[in-house]
């Protein structure tokens, strides 16, 4: 078979400081972890064989409404229908709501899988993720998300996750975003995460241009912000650290070239992203971003990547008056040092410059100012963002420092 099956790590350095970029080094797995990871140009074909493996009979596919047809996926979907029960659900919002959770779990009730399988973005496989861990409970997903009831310890139902963008990272992550009436809430419970995950580059080559490269800056804003969390490791660092080398090197000609293997190297560092913030969370350009979003009607990628140069100045700044990290202001401060020798830059100033202009140089807006559309006041917009979630940026937040920032990405 043409399919290569791989297990990536990236190995800290040992005395924990952070990896310089020769210290880097992916190399296979000793460790069986969830999820086993399959990467490679035509990877997918391995999911009929995976599913057999597993002694799944009965599938339930979650998947897009285009995301089937356009990433090339449906010729391993019929070959699933030959030989197995396949009932197949499509998430139809724009972003994962719970409506979608809700339909999703009652397909689930009816088709009683042993398997779900999930293709499409991040998007399907937050669904697709609900939906198999909540699925063998009786009870409605609103409980789990409001967390009234606590998920199951343990899944019941096998669960593979096949992106077809390379972005998220979600295939790699134990955590799930759901919209109830517009609010977002995050589940957050190691029984989301999958059982494998087929990253097949070739999947996202119909990916349109804004999207492609919302997604890859998605990945690249996880890999910087997983790096500064408070919550970092040795190793989520070098994860992180490998990604965001990954990004920056590959962005560019992956989204405009549609170069083979920049493109793979994007899928890497989309996972290497997610397996990175499956350690540390998100920071504060991923609080800001659902207001932005919200507000401008761009992607979550996009979003993110407005605001993170002006928040990578902010963190910078940091004193043992406003750090957030138990491990002091020094420590965020070489961090900071650290990710200037990875993003390949001496200033923190620099390192905005050169993230505006790799935005820019992949089609998008790098400021507020140039999305060319009357938003709301910047003081509104820091009222909206959730200061909770900007509870791993090292550096404290809040809404009068969210101003200062919205200010500077103007
Ligand atoms: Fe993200």
């Amino acid at each position: 078979m043409s399919w290569t099956v791989q297990r990536r790590v990236v190995r800290a350095t040992p005395d924990g400081a952070a990896a310089s970029p020769s210290d880097l080094d992916c190399a296979a797995d000793p460790h069986e972890l969830r999820p086993r990871v399959h990467m490679g140009e035509g990877a997918a074909r391995a999911l009929m064989a995976l599913l057999g493996q597993r002694g799944a009979r009965k599938v339930l596919l979650v998947c897009g409404a285009e995301s089937l047809r356009q990433s090339g996926a449906e010729a391993h979907v019929r070959r699933i229908a030959r030989s197995m029960k396949l009932h197949q659900f499509e998430v139809k919002s724009a972003r994962p709501e719970l409506d979608d959770m809700r339909r999703g779990v009652l397909e689930f009730h009816g088709s009683r899988p042993d398997a779900v399988v999930a293709i499409g973005g991040g998007k399907v496989l937050d669904v697709a993720k609900v939906i198999a861990t909540v699925g063998p409970t009786a009870a409605d997903p609103k409980q789990f998300i409001l967390k009234k009831r606590a998920l199951p310890g343990r899944r019941t139902v096998q669960l593979i996750l096949v992106p077809t963008t390379a972005g998220t990272g979600s295939e790699a992550t134990s955590f799930a975003v759901a919209y109830i009436l517009g609010v977002k809430f995050s589940l957050d419970h190691p029984s989301l995460l999958a059982d494998e995950a087929i990253i097949d580059p070739s999947l996202s080559d119909s990916m349109p241009l804004r999207l492609a490269a919302g997604s890859g800056l998605d990945a690249l804003c996880q890999c910087i912000e997983s790096y500064w969390s408070v919550r970092s490791t040795p190793h989520s660092r070098a994860l992180a650290a490998c990604g965001m080398r990954l990004a920056l090197d590959n962005l560019e000609a992956a989204c405009l070239e549609h170069r083979r293997s920049a493109r793979q190297a994007l899928c890497q560092a989309a996972l290497l992203s997610g397996q990175a913030i499956n350690i540390t969370r998100t920071t504060a350009a991923h609080a800001m971003s659902y207001a932005l979003s919200a507000a401008y009607g761009i992607g979550h990628g996009h979003a993110c990547a407005i605001t993170l140069p002006a928040f990578l100045e902010y963190n910078s700044q940091v004193t043992e008056r406003d750090v957030a990290d138990g491990r002091g202001a020094d420590f965020v401060r070489a961090r900071i040092e650290d990710l200037l020798v990875h993003i390949r830059v001496s200033t923190p100033v620099a390192g905005a410059k050169r993230l505006r202009a790799l935005v820019r140089a992949v089609g998008l807006e790098a400021r507020i100012s140039e999305l060319g559309r009357e938003g709301p006041s910047t003081q509104w917009l820091a009222s909206q963002v959730n200061l909770e979630r900007a509870q791993n940026n090292p550096r404290r937040v809040g809404h009068q420092a969210l101003r200062q920032v919205l200010h500077a990405c103007n």
